[in-house]
């Protein structure tokens, strides 16, 4: 989708909305020419491509030169940033700037997590011309309050905050929430209970649509496997094995041959 309204046209055809994460340039240039609808330049960014441990460490200059660097490869799809941790809780000022820096490196929308504190934020910008994405269920940003990347949403009290929270988002004006490791039964129902379409990632099959990481999806972390992950490509193994090949090419002196040489 070329922007916003792919979203409500997708939802109303009833057509399931693909979306992965892109941090850079090549990646983007690939994800542009394939069939996925859009893209998230997520804080996840500061996890994948930079070795943290939480997406605590991404900052507005972090993912305002991912989305450079994503928009620089795309021309055929909706691009959509996270606002990093704390970036709308410093005051409506640092807010507005951040979101300025992050749409001069070319995002079309920002994602933010939670509700609560942000509504009002949400409802201004939205007000000021702004597309905003919300996240619920496990907000990465708030790890620590959680006690680890675990399903949100399990008790009936933890589930009904959420739902009502849905309910706040859209009504602050959201074109569109992320649902992140919640039971399928909990999706399903926000996922119903809403005109905008939902995003799941660990969050079942009745959302209007799925997000996954592009390196998770790709396969190119071996180590990572949780439940809600398919692995589309085994890139670890065969990034190793070509860079092996390489090297064994380099060694036995086969590479470069006749072929590759003026
Ligand atoms: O930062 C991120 O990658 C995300 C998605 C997983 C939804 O927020």
């Amino acid at each position: 989708m070329k922007n916003i309204n792919g979203f409500k046209k997708l939802k109303s055809e009833g057509k399931n909305i693909s979306m992965v994460t892109c941090y850079d340039y090549w990646s983007a240039r690939i994800i542009d020419e394939s069939d996925i609808d859009a893209i998230l330049v997520g804080d996840s960014a500061a996890m994948v491509m930079h070795g943290f441990d939480t997406t605590i460490n991404a900052t507005i200059e972090m993912m305002a030169a991912h989305t450079s660097a994503v928009r620089r490869g795309l021309n055929n799809k909706f691009l959509i940033s996270d606002l990093p941790f704390l970036a709308h809780k410093k005051g409506r000022n640092k807010l507005v700037d951040s979101v300025d820096t992050i749409f001069k490196a070319g995002a079309e929308a920002v994602k933010i997590e939670g509700a609560n504190c942000v509504l009002d934020d949400i409802k201004y910008l939205v007000s000021s011309g702004i597309p905003v994405m919300g996240h619920l269920g496990l907000t990465p940003q708030s790890v620590h309050k959680f006690g680890g990347f675990t399903v949100q949403g399990r008790s009936q009290s933890e589930a009904e905050l959420i739902i009502d929270d849905a309910k706040r988002l859209e009504d602050s004006g959201i074109f569109a929430l992320v649902l992140e490791m919640l039971p399928s039964e909990i999706s399903k129902t926000i996922t119903e209970s809403l005109s905008i379409p939902t995003i799941g990632i660990g969050a079942g099959k009745y959302t209007s649509g799925q997000i996954l990481v592009f390196q998770d999806m790709l396969g190119l972390n071996k180590n990572f496997n949780p439940k809600f992950l398919k692995k589309y490509f085994n890139g670890y193994d065969g990034i190793k094995s070509a860079l092996n090949d390489y090297n064994e090419e380099v060694k036995q002196n086969i590479f470069p041959s006749k072929n590759e040489s003026y």
